[in-house]
Protein backbone atom coordinates (compact mmCIF):
# COMPACT_ATOMS: atom_id res chain seq x y z
CA UNK A 1 0.00 0.00 0.00
CA UNK A 2 1.33 3.72 -1.00
CA UNK A 3 1.83 5.54 2.00
CA UNK A 4 1.30 9.10 0.18
CA UNK A 5 2.84 10.78 3.28
CA UNK A 6 5.90 8.56 3.58
CA UNK A 7 7.16 9.41 -0.37
CA UNK A 8 10.11 11.66 -1.11
CA UNK A 9 10.15 13.02 -4.28
CA UNK A 10 11.99 10.88 -5.48
CA UNK A 11 9.33 7.67 -4.74
CA UNK A 12 6.54 10.11 -6.31
CA UNK A 13 6.50 8.32 -9.64
CA UNK A 14 4.07 5.40 -9.70
CA UNK A 15 6.08 2.14 -9.18
CA UNK A 16 5.13 0.12 -12.70
CA UNK A 17 2.95 -2.17 -11.24
CA UNK A 18 1.24 0.17 -8.55
CA UNK A 19 -2.66 0.76 -9.45
CA UNK A 20 -2.83 3.92 -11.60
CA UNK A 21 -4.08 6.86 -9.96
CA UNK A 22 -7.71 8.31 -11.52
CA UNK A 23 -7.44 11.37 -12.27
CA UNK A 24 -9.47 13.65 -10.37
CA UNK A 25 -11.54 16.51 -11.04
CA UNK A 26 -10.90 18.68 -8.39
CA UNK A 27 -9.18 21.90 -8.21
CA UNK A 28 -6.79 21.24 -5.45
CA UNK A 29 -5.63 18.70 -3.32
CA UNK A 30 -3.15 19.56 -0.54
CA UNK A 31 -1.29 17.19 2.11
CA UNK A 32 0.15 18.62 5.09
CA UNK A 33 1.63 17.21 7.53
CA UNK A 34 3.51 18.70 10.85
CA UNK A 35 5.29 15.80 12.42
CA UNK A 36 6.22 17.04 15.93
CA UNK A 37 2.30 17.81 16.41
CA UNK A 38 1.28 14.22 14.58
CA UNK A 39 -0.73 16.20 11.96
CA UNK A 40 -1.35 14.77 8.75
CA UNK A 41 -4.33 16.02 7.11
CA UNK A 42 -5.77 16.29 3.35
CA UNK A 43 -7.62 19.47 2.14
CA UNK A 44 -9.60 19.18 -0.74
CA UNK A 45 -11.15 21.87 -2.99
CA UNK A 46 -13.21 20.38 -5.71
CA UNK A 47 -14.68 23.75 -7.38
CA UNK A 48 -14.38 27.31 -6.41
CA UNK A 49 -16.89 28.26 -9.25
CA UNK A 50 -19.31 30.22 -6.87
CA UNK A 51 -16.54 31.36 -4.43
CA UNK A 52 -13.90 29.48 -1.48
CA UNK A 53 -14.88 26.08 -1.07
CA UNK A 54 -16.71 25.69 2.30
CA UNK A 55 -16.53 22.03 4.38
CA UNK A 56 -16.04 21.03 7.61
CA UNK A 57 -13.14 19.09 8.78
CA UNK A 58 -13.54 15.48 9.32
CA UNK A 59 -11.12 13.92 12.35
CA UNK A 60 -10.91 10.06 11.72
CA UNK A 61 -8.81 7.11 12.46
CA UNK A 62 -8.75 5.86 8.54
CA UNK A 63 -7.47 2.44 8.26
CA UNK A 64 -4.77 4.34 5.54
CA UNK A 65 -4.27 7.42 3.91
CA UNK A 66 -5.86 5.93 0.44
CA UNK A 67 -8.78 5.84 2.33
CA UNK A 68 -8.62 9.18 3.71
CA UNK A 69 -7.88 10.59 0.29
CA UNK A 70 -11.04 8.69 -1.09
CA UNK A 71 -13.41 10.17 1.64
CA UNK A 72 -12.21 13.74 1.04
CA UNK A 73 -12.03 13.66 -2.58
CA UNK A 74 -15.66 12.86 -2.31
CA UNK A 75 -16.96 14.60 0.52
CA UNK A 76 -15.18 17.89 -1.49
CA UNK A 77 -17.40 16.93 -4.75
CA UNK A 78 -20.59 16.59 -2.44
CA UNK A 79 -19.90 19.68 -0.65
CA UNK A 80 -19.69 21.67 -4.10
CA UNK A 81 -23.52 20.20 -5.00
CA UNK A 82 -24.43 21.18 -1.62
CA UNK A 83 -23.31 24.72 -1.51
CA UNK A 84 -24.19 25.50 -5.14
CA UNK A 85 -27.96 24.60 -4.31
CA UNK A 86 -27.95 26.31 -0.93
CA UNK A 87 -27.64 29.13 -2.96
CA UNK A 88 -24.76 30.18 -1.38
CA UNK A 89 -21.84 31.82 -3.06
CA UNK A 90 -19.35 29.31 -1.71
CA UNK A 91 -17.92 26.66 -4.18
CA UNK A 92 -17.18 22.59 -2.23
CA UNK A 93 -13.99 21.41 -0.35
CA UNK A 94 -13.62 19.61 2.49
CA UNK A 95 -10.71 18.48 4.92
CA UNK A 96 -9.91 15.27 7.35
CA UNK A 97 -7.07 14.66 9.78
CA UNK A 98 -6.51 11.40 9.80
CA UNK A 99 -5.83 9.81 13.42
CA UNK A 100 -8.22 9.32 16.74
CA UNK A 101 -8.89 12.48 18.21
CA UNK A 102 -9.50 10.89 21.23
CA UNK A 103 -5.74 10.07 21.19
CA UNK A 104 -4.06 12.61 19.16
CA UNK A 105 -6.28 16.12 18.98
CA UNK A 106 -4.08 18.97 20.66
CA UNK A 107 -3.70 22.72 20.58
CA UNK A 108 -0.77 22.21 18.83
CA UNK A 109 -1.92 19.55 16.23
CA UNK A 110 -4.92 22.13 15.20
CA UNK A 111 -3.10 25.37 15.08
CA UNK A 112 -0.75 23.83 13.09
CA UNK A 113 -3.70 22.38 10.96
CA UNK A 114 -4.97 26.61 10.98
CA UNK A 115 -1.58 27.54 9.00
CA UNK A 116 -1.76 25.01 6.68
CA UNK A 117 -5.67 26.52 6.28
CA UNK A 118 -4.57 29.82 6.16
CA UNK A 119 -1.29 29.09 3.36
CA UNK A 120 -4.34 28.90 1.32
CA UNK A 121 -5.25 32.03 1.13
CA UNK A 122 -8.67 32.22 1.72
CA UNK A 123 -9.73 29.17 -0.93
CA UNK A 124 -10.91 26.94 1.85
CA UNK A 125 -13.33 27.58 4.53
CA UNK A 126 -13.30 24.92 7.40
CA UNK A 127 -16.04 24.23 10.25
CA UNK A 128 -16.75 21.28 11.90
CA UNK A 129 -17.58 17.89 11.06
CA UNK A 130 -17.30 14.07 12.17
CA UNK A 131 -14.54 14.20 15.56
CA UNK A 132 -14.58 17.86 15.47
CA UNK A 133 -16.01 20.63 17.46
CA UNK A 134 -16.82 24.47 17.62
CA UNK A 135 -14.52 24.61 20.38
CA UNK A 136 -11.58 22.83 18.22
CA UNK A 137 -12.78 25.72 15.87
CA UNK A 138 -11.84 28.44 18.17
CA UNK A 139 -8.51 26.93 18.09
CA UNK A 140 -8.24 26.42 14.26
CA UNK A 141 -9.25 30.10 14.12
CA UNK A 142 -6.36 31.54 16.36
CA UNK A 143 -4.06 30.83 13.57
CA UNK A 144 -6.52 31.29 10.50
CA UNK A 145 -8.85 33.80 9.53
CA UNK A 146 -10.84 31.28 7.25
CA UNK A 147 -12.82 29.03 9.81
CA UNK A 148 -16.53 28.98 10.58
CA UNK A 149 -18.21 26.87 13.01
CA UNK A 150 -17.20 28.69 16.25
CA UNK A 151 -18.62 28.89 19.65
CA UNK A 152 -20.87 31.72 19.92
CA UNK A 153 -18.90 33.83 22.47
CA UNK A 154 -16.37 33.60 19.57
CA UNK A 155 -18.79 35.11 17.08
CA UNK A 156 -19.45 31.32 15.66
CA UNK A 157 -23.29 30.56 14.56
CA UNK A 158 -23.18 27.75 17.64
CA UNK A 159 -24.90 24.60 16.91
CA UNK A 160 -25.69 23.73 13.34
CA UNK A 161 -28.52 21.04 13.76
CA UNK A 162 -31.03 24.18 14.74
CA UNK A 163 -31.19 25.10 11.05
CA UNK A 164 -30.34 21.86 9.82
CA UNK A 165 -33.59 20.47 11.43
CA UNK A 166 -35.40 23.90 10.45
CA UNK A 167 -34.31 22.87 6.62
CA UNK A 168 -35.41 19.27 6.75
CA UNK A 169 -39.03 20.77 7.94
CA UNK A 170 -39.02 23.39 5.40
CA UNK A 171 -38.25 20.26 2.72
CA UNK A 172 -40.38 18.06 3.77
CA UNK A 173 -43.44 20.43 3.28
CA UNK A 174 -42.62 21.16 -0.13
CA UNK A 175 -42.80 17.62 -0.49
CA UNK A 176 -46.26 17.07 0.95
CA UNK A 177 -47.41 19.83 -1.08
CA UNK A 178 -46.37 18.27 -3.95
CA UNK A 179 -47.91 14.99 -3.04
CA UNK A 180 -51.00 15.93 -1.23
CA UNK A 181 -51.52 19.46 -2.78
CA UNK A 182 -50.87 21.11 0.93
CA UNK A 183 -47.66 21.91 2.61
CA UNK A 184 -48.97 21.68 6.30
CA UNK A 185 -48.49 18.29 8.08
CA UNK A 186 -51.32 18.53 10.05
CA UNK A 187 -52.87 15.75 10.49
CA UNK A 188 -49.68 14.17 8.68
CA UNK A 189 -47.91 10.73 10.76
CA UNK A 190 -44.33 11.07 10.58
CA UNK A 191 -41.67 8.69 11.44
CA UNK A 192 -38.65 10.29 12.62
CA UNK A 193 -35.52 7.45 13.23
CA UNK A 194 -33.02 9.11 15.14
CA UNK A 195 -33.51 11.82 18.10
CA UNK A 196 -30.14 12.98 18.58
CA UNK A 197 -29.27 17.04 17.67
CA UNK A 198 -31.71 17.43 15.08
CA UNK A 199 -33.98 14.57 14.95
CA UNK A 200 -35.20 15.84 18.28
CA UNK A 201 -35.69 19.59 17.03
CA UNK A 202 -37.25 18.08 14.25
CA UNK A 203 -39.79 16.19 16.24
CA UNK A 204 -40.29 19.83 17.79
CA UNK A 205 -41.05 21.66 14.64
CA UNK A 206 -43.70 18.64 13.34
CA UNK A 207 -45.64 18.56 16.65
CA UNK A 208 -45.70 22.39 16.35
CA UNK A 209 -47.18 22.08 12.75
CA UNK A 210 -49.87 18.90 14.24
CA UNK A 211 -48.28 15.95 12.89
CA UNK A 212 -48.68 12.86 14.49
CA UNK A 213 -45.09 11.84 15.43
CA UNK A 214 -43.77 7.99 15.66
CA UNK A 215 -40.25 7.56 16.50
CA UNK A 216 -37.43 5.44 16.76
CA UNK A 217 -34.30 5.57 18.58
CA UNK A 218 -31.08 3.03 20.29
CA UNK A 219 -30.40 5.44 22.93
CA UNK A 220 -33.29 5.29 25.63
CA UNK A 221 -32.21 8.51 26.85
CA UNK A 222 -32.54 10.01 23.31
CA UNK A 223 -36.25 8.18 23.11
CA UNK A 224 -36.84 9.58 26.89
CA UNK A 225 -35.80 13.34 26.22
CA UNK A 226 -38.47 13.58 23.42
CA UNK A 227 -40.81 11.38 25.42
CA UNK A 228 -40.88 14.22 28.03
CA UNK A 229 -41.40 17.38 26.03
CA UNK A 230 -44.06 15.47 23.83
CA UNK A 231 -46.11 13.05 25.77
CA UNK A 232 -48.18 12.53 22.77
CA UNK A 233 -44.85 11.00 20.33
CA UNK A 234 -45.78 7.19 19.76
CA UNK A 235 -42.29 5.54 20.19
CA UNK A 236 -41.58 2.17 18.08
CA UNK A 237 -38.77 -0.15 19.05
CA UNK A 238 -36.57 -0.36 15.57
CA UNK A 239 -36.08 0.74 11.92
CA UNK A 240 -37.92 -1.62 10.93
CA UNK A 241 -40.81 -1.37 13.28
CA UNK A 242 -40.65 2.67 11.79
CA UNK A 243 -40.82 1.40 8.69
CA UNK A 244 -43.29 -0.78 8.59
CA UNK A 245 -45.52 1.52 10.31
CA UNK A 246 -48.57 3.46 8.71
CA UNK A 247 -46.77 6.83 8.06
CA UNK A 248 -47.06 9.24 5.34
CA UNK A 249 -43.23 10.82 5.74
CA UNK A 250 -40.57 8.88 6.89
CA UNK A 251 -37.71 10.71 8.03
CA UNK A 252 -34.04 9.14 8.41
CA UNK A 253 -32.49 11.48 10.91
CA UNK A 254 -29.76 8.75 12.34
CA UNK A 255 -27.08 7.55 10.13
CA UNK A 256 -26.84 6.86 6.25
CA UNK A 257 -27.65 4.12 4.58
CA UNK A 258 -30.90 3.57 6.23
CA UNK A 259 -32.90 2.74 2.68
CA UNK A 260 -31.86 -0.53 1.09
CA UNK A 261 -32.85 -3.46 -0.71
CA UNK A 262 -34.44 -4.35 2.51
CA UNK A 263 -36.10 -1.34 3.82
CA UNK A 264 -37.61 0.17 0.46
CA UNK A 265 -39.78 -2.43 -0.40
CA UNK A 266 -41.06 -2.57 3.26
CA UNK A 267 -42.10 1.54 3.39
CA UNK A 268 -45.55 2.10 3.88
CA UNK A 269 -44.50 6.17 3.96
CA UNK A 270 -45.41 7.98 0.62
CA UNK A 271 -42.56 10.56 1.18
CA UNK A 272 -38.74 10.06 2.31
CA UNK A 273 -37.13 13.69 3.59
CA UNK A 274 -34.77 13.86 6.17
CA UNK A 275 -31.28 14.87 7.65
CA UNK A 276 -29.13 11.87 7.37
CA UNK A 277 -25.83 12.05 4.76
CA UNK A 278 -26.12 9.39 2.17
CA UNK A 279 -29.58 8.19 2.87
CA UNK A 280 -29.65 5.74 -0.17
CA UNK A 281 -27.56 2.14 0.49
CA UNK A 282 -26.72 2.28 -3.52
CA UNK A 283 -27.57 4.39 -6.35
CA UNK A 284 -30.49 2.19 -7.65
CA UNK A 285 -32.24 2.88 -4.45
CA UNK A 286 -33.73 5.74 -5.65
CA UNK A 287 -35.05 3.68 -8.84
CA UNK A 288 -36.76 1.30 -6.69
CA UNK A 289 -38.31 4.32 -4.54
CA UNK A 290 -39.73 5.58 -7.37
CA UNK A 291 -41.11 2.70 -8.69
CA UNK A 292 -42.88 2.34 -5.74
CA UNK A 293 -44.45 5.51 -6.14
CA UNK A 294 -42.13 6.93 -2.87
CA UNK A 295 -41.37 10.38 -3.20
CA UNK A 296 -37.50 10.88 -2.48
CA UNK A 297 -36.19 14.64 -1.37
CA UNK A 298 -32.52 14.47 -1.94
CA UNK A 299 -30.79 14.34 1.14
CA UNK A 300 -28.04 17.14 0.73
CA UNK A 301 -30.60 19.46 -0.08
CA UNK A 302 -32.91 19.41 2.59
CA UNK A 303 -30.50 18.92 5.35
CA UNK A 304 -28.51 22.48 4.17
CA UNK A 305 -29.84 24.25 6.69
CA UNK A 306 -26.78 23.80 8.82
CA UNK A 307 -24.13 24.52 6.12
CA UNK A 308 -26.22 27.57 5.60
CA UNK A 309 -26.30 28.84 9.43
CA UNK A 310 -22.55 28.85 9.75
CA UNK A 311 -21.89 30.16 6.31
CA UNK A 312 -23.63 33.10 7.63
CA UNK A 313 -20.72 33.53 10.17
CA UNK A 314 -18.76 34.95 6.94
CA UNK A 315 -20.43 37.92 6.55
CA UNK A 316 -20.93 37.82 10.53
CA UNK A 317 -23.48 35.66 12.24
CA UNK A 318 -27.09 36.77 12.18
CA UNK A 319 -29.67 34.14 12.76
CA UNK A 320 -32.62 35.69 11.30
CA UNK A 321 -30.52 36.35 7.85
CA UNK A 322 -29.79 32.61 8.14
CA UNK A 323 -33.08 31.52 8.94
CA UNK A 324 -34.26 33.55 6.48
CA UNK A 325 -31.52 31.62 3.60
CA UNK A 326 -32.68 28.49 5.26
CA UNK A 327 -36.33 29.01 4.30
CA UNK A 328 -35.74 28.72 0.94
CA UNK A 329 -35.23 25.08 0.99
CA UNK A 330 -38.63 25.27 0.91
CA UNK A 331 -38.75 26.67 -2.73
CA UNK A 332 -35.86 24.65 -3.67
CA UNK A 333 -37.14 21.56 -3.02
CA UNK A 334 -40.42 22.03 -4.92
CA UNK A 335 -38.47 23.45 -7.53
CA UNK A 336 -36.54 20.33 -8.37
CA UNK A 337 -39.66 17.79 -7.88
CA UNK A 338 -41.06 19.90 -11.01
CA UNK A 339 -38.07 19.45 -12.43
CA UNK A 340 -38.23 15.70 -11.78
CA UNK A 341 -41.24 15.78 -13.60
CA UNK A 342 -40.66 17.43 -16.57
CA UNK A 343 -37.01 15.82 -16.80
CA UNK A 344 -38.84 12.53 -16.43
CA UNK A 345 -35.87 11.73 -13.91
CA UNK A 346 -35.42 11.28 -10.60
CA UNK A 347 -35.28 14.36 -7.58
CA UNK A 348 -31.38 13.34 -7.30
CA UNK A 349 -31.07 13.61 -10.61
CA UNK A 350 -32.45 16.44 -10.90
CA UNK A 351 -30.89 18.21 -7.76
CA UNK A 352 -27.77 17.60 -9.22
CA UNK A 353 -28.57 19.18 -12.45
CA UNK A 354 -29.71 21.99 -10.58
CA UNK A 355 -26.59 22.53 -9.06
CA UNK A 356 -24.49 21.88 -12.17
CA UNK A 357 -26.41 24.55 -14.00
CA UNK A 358 -25.79 27.23 -11.20
CA UNK A 359 -22.33 26.34 -10.61
CA UNK A 360 -21.97 26.53 -14.29
CA UNK A 361 -24.01 29.87 -15.23
CA UNK A 362 -23.15 31.76 -11.85
CA UNK A 363 -18.78 30.57 -11.85
CA UNK A 364 -19.01 31.83 -15.88
CA UNK A 365 -18.92 35.30 -15.10
CA UNK A 366 -15.69 35.50 -13.30
CA UNK A 367 -14.52 35.56 -16.86
CA UNK A 368 -16.32 38.87 -17.57
CA UNK A 369 -13.15 41.18 -17.07
CA UNK A 370 -13.76 43.89 -14.24
CA UNK A 371 -11.19 46.50 -15.00
CA UNK A 372 -8.40 47.57 -13.38
N1 LIG B 1 -26.08 18.23 12.84
C1 LIG B 1 -26.17 18.81 11.66
O1 LIG B 1 -26.21 20.04 11.56
C2 LIG B 1 -26.28 17.97 10.41
C3 LIG B 1 -26.19 18.61 9.16
C4 LIG B 1 -26.35 17.85 7.98
C5 LIG B 1 -26.53 16.48 8.10
N2 LIG B 1 -26.59 15.88 9.32
C6 LIG B 1 -26.80 14.43 9.38
O2 LIG B 1 -28.00 14.15 10.09
C7 LIG B 1 -27.86 12.94 10.82
C8 LIG B 1 -28.14 13.21 12.30
O3 LIG B 1 -27.22 14.18 12.77
P1 LIG B 1 -27.18 14.61 14.31
O4 LIG B 1 -26.28 15.79 14.37
O5 LIG B 1 -28.56 14.67 14.85
O6 LIG B 1 -26.44 13.35 14.93
P2 LIG B 1 -26.53 12.82 16.44
O7 LIG B 1 -25.34 11.93 16.60
O8 LIG B 1 -26.75 13.94 17.39
O9 LIG B 1 -27.88 11.92 16.45
C9 LIG B 1 -28.00 10.70 15.81
C10 LIG B 1 -29.04 9.91 16.59
O10 LIG B 1 -29.32 8.71 15.87
C11 LIG B 1 -29.41 7.65 16.81
N3 LIG B 1 -29.17 6.38 16.10
C12 LIG B 1 -28.00 5.83 15.70
N4 LIG B 1 -28.22 4.66 15.07
C13 LIG B 1 -29.56 4.48 15.05
C14 LIG B 1 -30.40 3.47 14.54
N5 LIG B 1 -29.91 2.40 13.92
N6 LIG B 1 -31.73 3.58 14.71
C15 LIG B 1 -32.25 4.66 15.35
N7 LIG B 1 -31.50 5.66 15.87
C16 LIG B 1 -30.17 5.56 15.72
C17 LIG B 1 -28.39 7.98 17.86
O11 LIG B 1 -28.64 7.29 19.09
C18 LIG B 1 -28.57 9.50 17.98
O12 LIG B 1 -29.55 9.83 18.95
C19 LIG B 1 -26.45 12.44 10.55
O13 LIG B 1 -26.50 11.52 9.47
C20 LIG B 1 -25.71 13.69 10.12
O14 LIG B 1 -24.63 13.40 9.26
C21 LIG B 1 -26.47 16.60 10.48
Amino acid sequence: MTDVFGLSHKDASPAKDATPIQPVKHEQVVFCSDERSGLNAIIAIYSTALGPGLGGTRFYPYESEQAALADVLNLSRAMAYKNALAGLDLGGAKAVIIGDPAACKSEALLRAYGRFIQSLGGRYYTACDVGTYAEDMDIVARESSYVVGRTPEHGGAGDSSILTSFGVFQGMRAATEHVYGTSSLNGRRVGVEGLGKVGHRLVDHLVEDGAEVVVCDVSEQAVERVRQRHPSVEVVADTAALTAADIDVYAPCALGGSLDDATVPQLKAKIVCGAANNQLAHPDVEKQLAERGILYAPDYLVNSGGVIQVADEIEGFDMARARARAARIFDTTLKIFEMADVEGVPPGAAADRLAERRMSEVGRLRGIWLGR
